[in-house]
């Protein structure tokens, strides 16, 4: 009896080992499915929803070559509406480097709370005094005390109500960001824009602003491949790769 006993709780150790030992492997693979599940609705939120594409560093060098403003004072203060990873805030630091005696002050808005801890961490942690992440998460809220030299943006091209109810009240386009920006400049400040290449949208009111406001398209890219915000090892890839027609744009704001 002593024997048979001692064979039982032998097996039923094994058998208690055997299922924790499956348990511990179900749930590392649940874990990682959930990790890769929250991964991609991360990325297809931060795409769909909120339309990031992150600029590359040549486009930002190429937008920012053809600003009056950027390298012309001493003290200037530029917003980015909808900084993404702050690339473009990257090329205005870059842009300004050579000027003495400089001040450079760069708000920043951005919505998706994903990449204001980036912006956090890369730019207000090294220097609140010179950059600054607004509390405004919305740029179509915000409402600023004081104007601005400079506006950098590569707003949304499609911001689509169905995926944003509770910050927009209807479909908007980059132009809408774009009309909104310029009621924020000072007088003789200049917007630096990426936009798509149909910022009409084929609406007349649209038109009549672009034409209004002499509009400047400094440059045209057609079919540029374009990846989204994805990690490092995925950018690169063909698949990730989107095809886009856009403009940089200049409007200048008279003094
Ligand atoms: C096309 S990406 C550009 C990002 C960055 N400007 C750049 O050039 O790399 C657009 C960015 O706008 C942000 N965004 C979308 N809607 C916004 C809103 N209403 N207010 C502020 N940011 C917004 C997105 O999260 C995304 O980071």
């Amino acid at each position: 009896m002593k024997k048979q006993l001692k064979i039982l709780d032998k097996i039923g150790n094994n058998v208690f080992q055997e299922s924790s030992e499956i348990q511990n492997y179900i749930m590392k693979s649940e874990t990682s499915r959930l990790e890769k599940f929250n991964k991609t609705t991360e990325k297809k939120e931060g795409v769909d929803r909120y339309n990031e594409f992150f600029t590359p560093p040549e486009i930002v060098e190429e937008l920012l070559s053809h600003s009056d403003i950027i390298d012309s004072k001493n003290f200037i203060k530029v917003l980015e509406p909808t900084a993404g990873f702050g690339n473009l805030v990257s090329g205005v630091v870059k842009a300004r480097t050579d000027i003495l005696d400089k001040g450079t002050y760069i708000d920043m808005i951005e919505i998706n709370p994903k990449n204001r801890n980036v912006l956090q961490t890369l730019f207000v942690d090294k220097d609140p005094y010179q950059f600054n992440l607004l509390e405004t998460k919305n740029f179509l809220e915000y409402q600023p005390s004081e104007n601005y030299d400079l506006i950098v943006m590569n707003p949304p091209f499609h911001l689509k109500l169905d995926l944003n109810r509770g910050i927009i009240d209807r479909d908007m386009w980059d132009i809408d960001f774009i009309i909104k920006a310029y009621d924020m400049l000072k007088p003789g400040g200049e917007i630096m824009g990426i936009v798509s290449a149909y910022l009409s949208h084929g609406k007349q009111q649209y038109k009549k602003w672009i034409k209004n406001k002499k509009v400047q398209i400094i440059k045209k890219y057609e079919g540029y491949k374009w990846s989204p915000t994805l990690e490092k090892e995925e950018r690169g890839k063909k698949s990730t790769k989107l095809i886009l027609n856009f403009h940089l744009i200049k409007i200048s704001k008279p003094e």
